[in-house]
């Protein structure tokens, strides 16, 4: 398979879709995002690399950040993070606040911002700087061009906070919080708001191609976490629409509202794609449909 040429025929197949979607604007920076835009990239585990279209531009990887976070807190809390957070899928918006009162503080998963808040809070107790531990991984990771904090993003959903910022508060009324909320809401916006582009996301997520054994030699995860991130992905990573990923492209992913997914294909390899029109669940339109394309056409699904 000559991975270059079929990514470019992907990007070509998807652009009938480019401007379909609708871009997030309930961060208002967010909604300057052009949804023409298209980038796909392929990080492989025997040091390929190669992408598409706009796979150069970086964007804000907002939720994908959420896989890195737990990713950095898995190894020191083990099997007790889950007693802080679920693993289920939720079946309901990313940013829903409805199971949590019924499920006494508990968020669903990992993935969902609720679950999220939950995993920053845990980080931050344990390094004091929950983005900043976050952010030198990506940067380790990434390779050498730049890959930063856009604090113009992060101060606009520090500004349009409330609804995290309620989730927050009322997890704390159930003791399933430990930082000062504005604290966590800061480091958890920053985390959001790192700006990298496909080739350096998918990169990044090369670790969880290879059982948590990053290219640099070093071991996040054991076997196990790796294995406990990905089935994670698969059932959440895409929030209520983690149902559709699953039955079309058959890989663990993880989108942001910025547009961008991260997939992996374990023992193989990690692709990102980007494009910002989203669809009603808050997933890249494009994206979604150009790794549907990738898997049906190489076969390299999970399944
Ligand atoms: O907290 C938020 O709402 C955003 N920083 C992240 C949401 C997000 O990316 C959901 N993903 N599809």
């Amino acid at each position: 398979m000559h991975y270059p040429n079929l990514l470019a025929e992907l990007a070509a197949e998807v652009q009938p879709l480019l401007g379909q979607g609708r871009v997030a604007d309930y961060i208002p920076l967010l909604a300057r995002a052009d949804p023409s835009r298209f980038g796909l990239a392929l990080a492989a585990l025997d040091g390929g690399l190669c992408g598409t279209g706009d796979d150069l531009e970086s964007f804000s990887i907002q939720s994908i950040s959420k896989v890195f976070a737990l990713a950095l807190t898995l190894p020191h809390l083990g099997e007790a993070l889950w007693r802080r957070v679920g693993k289920e899928p939720s079946g309901n918006p990313f940013n829903s606040l409805v199971q949590l009162e019924y499920e006494r503080g508990l968020p669903r998963n990992p993935f969902i911002n609720a679950g999220a808040l939950v995993v920053t809070d845990a980080l931050l107790s344990l390094t004091g700087d929950a983005c900043g531990t976050v952010l030198a991984f990506l940067q380790a990771q990434a390779g050498p061009e730049q890959v930063a904090v856009d604090e113009d993003i992060a101060e606009s959903e520090w500004q349009h906070r409330d609804r995290n910022a309620a989730l927050a508060h009322f997890m704390k009324s159930f003791g399933n919080f430990h930082n000062p909320v504005d604290k966590v809401l800061r480091h958890y916006f920053r985390q959001c708001a790192i700006r990298m582009n496909c080739r350096q996301l998918a990169r990044a997520g090369l670790f969880l191609a290879n059982h948590g054994l990053c290219p640099d030699g070093r071991r996040l995860l054991t076997r196990s976490q790796a294995k406990q991130i990905n089935a994670i992905m698969l059932t959440c990573g895409t929030y209520d629409a983690a149902g559709e990923f699953a039955y079309r492209v058959g890989l663990p992913c993880k989108s942001g509202v910025g547009g961008g997914i991260l997939a992996i294909i374990p023992n193989r390899m990690a692709l990102a794609t980007w494009s910002p029109g989203l669809d009603p669940q808050g997933n890249s339109l494009a994206g979604l449909a150009a790794l549907d394309l990738f898997t049906t056409r190489t076969g390299l699904s999970i399944f």
